[in-house]
């Protein structure tokens, strides 16, 4: 899946591209080594660092920029880019971000539960600041929206229940409490739902992704690539809407004597149906197991 996803961005010398989600680089890093010049997007300055580093050797065809994706029209144009060749976006964590136990993000390592992806920001609020405060109406309803958790309101009940004697301050005092209210099902455990949810919260993974969303018809060029990867179905369906939205050249009503143009039209859709892993790509790395991707392509602009 990754070379196809790489191969859709059509990556060459002079095409300029930006990798909203850096990571550890390795997908930069296959847009580099085919000439390509990226702009590496990341709200995590320790990717940032880890991957400048790895890609020293590209010189001024990598140029890492700090920052949320949501902010990409202005630090592009700060830097004089005006449209791009293509995009590309892996949702989620990286194996690095999960692997670090400081980092809060692991329900099988012990941590401070923090869960911000830009850990230098003193103003964002930590998932230990979500189940210490929130209401438990508020902690359940984001359980089962984000988390799509069954047990979403016994969950939410128990935390409010357990902090008013011990506020959380760790991992494992979180996952060690769903552990006990919650009946295991199948081979996950029973606090990837709940971790998954506060994650999402504490990042505003959600908004974030549709503001960017909506940015990205202006940035790229015409005939410009767009790759987005997604690990959950909330994810994957914001993506798919969007998609659907920006590539029907008209729309249609009962109430309408006649179709009208539609003025979100943008895209031309690469492939109907996203691209799943194989058998064989979900037995090396399970973690890719729930990934999709989608391609779309910037229609000329008349
Ligand atoms: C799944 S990893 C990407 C892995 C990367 N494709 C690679 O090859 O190593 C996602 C990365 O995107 C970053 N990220 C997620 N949401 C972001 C956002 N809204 N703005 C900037 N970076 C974000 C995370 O900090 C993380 O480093």
């Amino acid at each position: 899946m990754p070379d196809e996803c790489i191969a859709a961005l059509q990556p060459a010398e002079g095409k300029v591209i930006a990798d909203l989600t850096l990571g550890g680089g390795g997908h930069t890093e296959r847009l580099l080594e085919a000439g390509a010049t990226v702009y590496g997007f990341d709200q995590d300055l320790e990717a940032i660092q880890f991957a400048s580093e790895r890609l020293a050797r590209f010189g001024s065809r990598f140029i890492p920029v700090h920052s949320n994706f949501c902010g990409i029209e202005r630090e592009l144009t700060l830097r004089g880019v005006e449209h791009l060749d293509g995009v590309l976006i892996d949702l989620g964590v990286s194996s690095r971000q999960l692997d670090a136990p400081e980092r809060g993000f692991s329900f099988m390592r012990e941590g401070p539960l923090d869960m911000r992806m830009d850990a230098n920001d003193p103003t964002m609020q930590t998932a230990a600041d979500l189940v210490n405060t929130w209401e438990a109406e508020e902690l359940a309803r984001i359980f089962f929206q984000y988390g799509e958790e069954k047990f979403s309101r016994k969950i939410a009940r128990e935390i409010v229940s357990y902090r008013s004697l011990h506020p959380f301050q760790t991992t494992l005092e979180l996952a060690d409490l769903i552990e006990r209210v919650v009946p295991k099902r199948g081979p996950k455990h029973p606090a990837t739902r709940v971790f998954q949810a506060l994650r999402i919260a504490v990042n505003h993974e959600m908004s974030v992704l549709e503001q960017t969303l909506d940015a990205l018809p202006r940035m790229l060029g015409d005939g410009g690539r767009l790759a987005i990867i997604t690990f959950h179905s909330l994810e994957d369906r914001m993506v798919k809407l969007d998609f659907r939205k920006r590539s029907q050249e008209m729309l249609d009503h009962e109430s309408w004597p006649e179709p009208r143009p539609n003025p979100d039209y943008a895209y031309r859709l690469v492939k109907r149906k996203p691209l799943l892993p194989t058998d064989e790509e979900i037995r090396v790395n399970p973690r890719s197991r729930s990934a999709k991707v989608r391609v779309a392509e910037r229609l000329p602009r008349k």
